[in-house]
């Protein structure tokens, strides 16, 4: 049987498109015959049983709207047996048969808890930082690249006026998929991810080396997990500022690349994805993550994707160092 009833929350950190993903699931379930609940908050507003009834009006000019309507946590009694019955519980109460969650890795193991205790639950692969598995691309990853992007592009314009080396850091948590993407569009001289460490001093000796071929900028785009980030690496050149001979400055972007209003790749993958979380309840298919590979849906069992990472493209990572002369 079809659910009657379906919830939708958004969980840990916000990315631009979520509010796409919401207008979809609303949208696509009312021409459907669900009825559709917000839920405030995430999880914690899940286990505290903040819900409202959700209309197509409700969601309306929204799609370009950063951030999240509904809010979001990071929810830590989502990780405890307790938190986790009484978000099956609250669910129940109201008669809703299913859940949709949009959200990263932790919020899709939120997603895989309640499975586990009996819910249908839809994920739909959502974080700036594309490192879930079960798809190519998640909502927010392409939108967080072109702010990265913006940056970089008006930062290599000062770093050439000054001859300087700019690191530049980008989010990503532990993994190295936003720094790779901005790194390889943003022309930059050197990436620096988790997944490939590199001493401070490689890294110096590649600047140096473009300087030589007389290069008059240096952007260095360093993942926040690698190592302990830019900083790390400008205490080093720091230490040894007369050898090396060139000047630094650092940028973090920080929470900047979450809040750039999604951008059409973003609006188009929420879409696709809120309406097939809907179609994939509706089907009875259930405890699955909706995501993209090779330009279509794919449904990935929630056990095979929450709380693991997507490794890099190794050709991405040989195509950086091949064009990054
Ligand atoms: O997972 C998205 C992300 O923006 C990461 O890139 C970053 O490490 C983390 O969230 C920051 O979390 P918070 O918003 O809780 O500071």
């Amino acid at each position: 049987m079809p659910p009657t009833r379906v919830a939708v929350l958004t969980s840990g950190g916000d990315a631009p498109g979520m509010n796409a993903a919401i207008r979809a699931v609303v949208r696509a379930g009312e021409a459907r015959q669900i009825e559709v609940y917000a839920v405030r908050d995430g999880f914690s507003g899940l286990i505290a049983g903040r819900f409202e009834r959700l209309g197509v009006r409700d969601v309306g000019g929204i799609i370009d709207r950063s951030g999240t309507v509904l809010g979001s946590t990071r929810c830590e009694d989502m990780r405890t047996a307790g938190g986790q019955a009484s978000a099956a519980e609250q669910l129940a109460a109201r008669g809703i048969e299913a859940l949709v969650v949009i959200g990263g890795n932790g919020s899709q193991a939120g997603a895989l808890a309640l499975a586990q205790r009996g819910v249908a639950v839809a994920g739909i692969a959502s974080t700036i930082d594309n490192d879930l598995p079960g798809t190519d691309v998640s909502i927010g990853a392409a939108t967080a690249v072109d702010v990265a992007l913006e940056a970089i592009d008006r930062l290599r314009v000062t770093a050439a006026s000054h001859k300087r080396v700019f690191l530049v850091e980008v989010m990503g948590r532990d993994t190295g998929h936003l720094a790779l993407a901005a790194g390889l569009a943003g022309g930059a001289e050197a990436i620096v991810l988790p997944e490939r460490p590199q001493e401070p001093e490689m890294v110096a000796a590649t600047l140096l080396a473009g300087y030589a071929r007389g290069k008059r900028h240096a952007i260095v785009v360093v993942a926040e997990g690698a190592g302990s980030g830019a900083r790390g690496l400008a205490e080093h050149f720091d230490s040894h500022r007369q050898r090396l001979g060139f000047e630094w400055r650092i940028t973090v972007l920080g929470h900047v690349q979450r809040g750039g209003t999604p951008n059409a790749a973003d609006r188009m993958l929420a879409t696709r994805l809120g309406a097939a979380a809907v179609d994939a309840l509706g089907a009875g298919q259930a405890g699955v993550l909706l995501g993209i590979v090779d330009g279509r849906i794919a449904a990935t069992p929630l056990a095979a994707v929450a709380a693991r990472r997507k490794p890099l493209d190794a050709q991405l990572l040989e195509l950086a160092g091949l064009v990054s002369r």
